[in-house]
């Protein structure tokens, strides 16, 4: 979800400066870079360079600006299910000119599909879909101000939120299944569950629930993960936009004002008609928000538990990793300007035989401090290192509880995403318009140093490390950049990104990551696409492959005019990608999926070769 709605301009004095900087001597003095970088960097220069043949198998996609999904000429795609599908016989198809209601959006696929995951059980084919949020302008086109009315509204944007379980199958191609035993909405009104350290702390009670043990609904699903238990995990994002206050004199506190909670909200004028969202008269419930969800899709009686082990922040995914001594670790990004990036690790062991329900209930937090020299470490967040009075608290005001320790201010960790062929994890950073400019809600610095190493950072980077002795739970990494994105067409400094970009292959804010069973990198971009100034040559948003040895990237997919491309999963054969397309016509342009004069919805499609052969980008 977009947190940027300015342009940013590079001022006249900072271009004079970086002209002095170019490219190569940036490149070549490893400025800002480090060792690593620059070994990096050479041996792109010789791979690349030498070499003009590509890792990949397929031919590269023109950036475009055309209200479509543009993919390589042997490949095909299909929509699989769009915002609005109704997934029950009983739900009525999608209204072009109301375009819905409360009743009909609760048996439909919600709105703004963000991360995704196919889970197999059995012969079934599970697809569990994060629901990030609802644009207003689409979603009440219909209405004069083009915002919510009344309480079917609200009661509509609720059911368009949370997350989406719809059963699939393939004959020639995909079609979801209507009425399987499967399907299951979860929305912002769902009962959930409160476990882990912060279950039943003062601060999560509320008067709907005396004990601190439970909560309504799920908000601003963004990025998602997965468990080898078969259970899906939804990463809650900027649930602070949902929040109000019709006291307009209440004095926040330093915790509101840190998690970006205020008098007003983003627009969505939920407290209006639910005073559950309403801060002066309900401070608690924004506690029970900022968590990763863990729901089991194999059976839709489950109740949804949030999980305050994990920490409570601006959620982007989780990126679960088994270590070599079988406890868990989850990478964890928090998006927003300034935040930190995070990792938990498991007390107890995944075995594939005995109960792993509670494993991701207790177990230590880190967040992540990245030095100059291109090491880096992980600082254990507990009442010792923080001043905090329990780990309840610490779960609950994450975000201050880091400050305590030193964590590094990011450029807005994204997704995050392990090599499945080597101990190395990635880091989307998308950009920073604040870097080396303010600091972060909470007063951290955000100096220009090491992976944010760009003042004004519009473009974005993707960082990776690589843990101490191949052990993800070692205390010590060392990092350097895979890629800086830029726009080498009009800049020939450090805002050309890394040489690994060129005219042919440029994007900026890298958001999704995640790797195939390849170890091919997939990068998704939620970035501008104006297609101009800054931005000119870049297109509409797009999905990218990278490689990881080579460091080579190539475009793979382009996105119809205004989406956001997040949210990838493959099928079990691997004969099929399935891709998320958010937000199409988010500022009233585009008609996707269907064209003609129809409402832009966003919709889960499916790529195959058009032999049906098995996808594998590395020949
Ligand atoms: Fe929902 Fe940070 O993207
Ligand atoms: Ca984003
Ligand atoms: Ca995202």
């Amino acid at each position: 979800m977009k947190n940027l709605k300015k342009k940013n301009k590079i001022t006249d004095f900072e271009l004079i400066l970086n002209k002095n900087l170019s490219r190569r001597n940036f490149i070549k003095n490893g400025v800002s870079f480090g060792l690593s970088s620059f070994v990096l960097a050479a041996s792109l220069n010789n791979s690349l360079a030498n070499n003009k043949t590509s890792s990949f198998d397929f031919q590269q996609v023109k950036a475009n600006t055309l209200d479509t999904v543009t993919i390589p000429d042997n490949f095909t795609w299909q929509t699989v299910i769009r915002w609005g599908d109704p997934m029950w016989t009983e739900g009525e198809d999608f209204n072009q000119s109301s375009r819905g209601d409360a009743i009909s959006q609760k048996l439909s696929f919600g709105d703004n599909n963000d991360g995704m995951h196919l889970f197999k059980k059995d012969n079934h084919n599970i697809l569990v879909v994060n629901n990030e949020y609802t644009n207003q302008k689409v979603i009440y086109g219909n209405r004069n101000r083009q915002s919510a009315e009344n309480i079917d509204d609200i009661n509509k944007a609720k059911a368009a939120h949370g997350i989406s379980i719809v059963e699939l199958s393939f004959s020639d191609k995909w079609e979801f299944i209507k009425d399987s035993k499967f399907n299951r909405r979860i929305t912002a009104d769902t009962p959930m569950e409160i476990s882990g350290y912060a279950k039943g702390h003062k601060l999560l009670k509320t008067s709907y629930d005396k004990m601190g043990t439970k909560c309504l609904g799920t908000l601003n699903n963004c990025g998602n993960g997965k468990t080898p238990w078969g259970t899906y995990l939804t990463c809650e994002e900027n649930f602070n936009g949902y929040f109000s206050c019709k006291n307009k004199n209440m004095q926040l506190s330093e915790e509101f004002i840190r998690y970006g909670i205020g008098l007003k909200d983003w627009g969505y004028n939920w407290a209006n008609y639910d005073e559950r969202f309403d801060i002066s008269i309900h401070p608690n419930e924004t506690n029970k928000f900022g968590y990763i969800v863990e729901i089991d899709p194999s059976n839709p009686g489950s109740v949804p538990r949030k999980l305050t082990s994990l920490g409570r922040f601006k959620h982007e995914n989780a990126e679960l990793v088994i270590n070599k001594d079988n406890r868990v670790i989850i990478y964890m990004g928090d998006d927003e300007r300034g935040e930190f990036l995070y990792k938990f690790i498991s007390n107890k062991k995944y075995s594939m035989n005995s109960n792993n329900k509670d494993l991701l209930n207790s177990g230590k937090l880190y967040v992540a401090k990245f030095n100059e020299d291109n090491t880096g470490e992980w600082i254990e967040l507990n009442p010792k290192t923080t001043g905090f009075k329990s780990q309840a608290e610490i779960c609950i005001y994450t975000r201050i509880a880091a400050s305590k320790v030193g964590a590094t201010s990011m450029d807005r960790p994204e997704w995050v995403a392990a090599n499945p062929n080597k101990a190395e994890v990635y880091c989307s950073l998308t950009n920073n318009k604040n870097r080396g400019i303010k600091p972060n809600k909470g007063g951290d610095p955000s100096p220009i140093a090491g992976p944010n190493n760009r003042k004004n950072n519009i473009y974005g980077q993707i960082v990776r490390w690589s843990p101490k002795n191949n052990d993800h739970s070692s205390n010590f990494f060392e990092w350097d950049l895979f890629a800086m994105a830029g726009n080498p067409k009009i800049y020939d400094n450090i805002y050309a990104g890394s040489e690994n970009i060129n005219i042919e292959n440029m994007f900026n804010s890298p958001d999704g990551l995640s790797f195939n069973k390849e170890g091919v990198l997939f990068i998704q971009t939620d970035g501008r696409y104006t297609n101009e100034g800054e931005y000119i040559g870049m297109g509409n948003n797009q999905m990218l492959c990278g490689n990881p040895i080579t460091g080579e990237i190539k475009r793979f997919l382009v996105g119809p005019k205004e989406c956001e491309v997040t949210g990838i999963t493959w099928s079990q054969d691997c004969k099929t990608i399935f891709v998320g397309i958010q937000h199409p016509g988010e500022k009233g342009n585009s008609n996707f999926p269907d064209g003609g004069n129809s409402v832009p919805r966003s919709s889960v499609i499916a790529i195959r070769k058009k032999d049906g052969s098995e996808i594998k980008f590395i020949s």
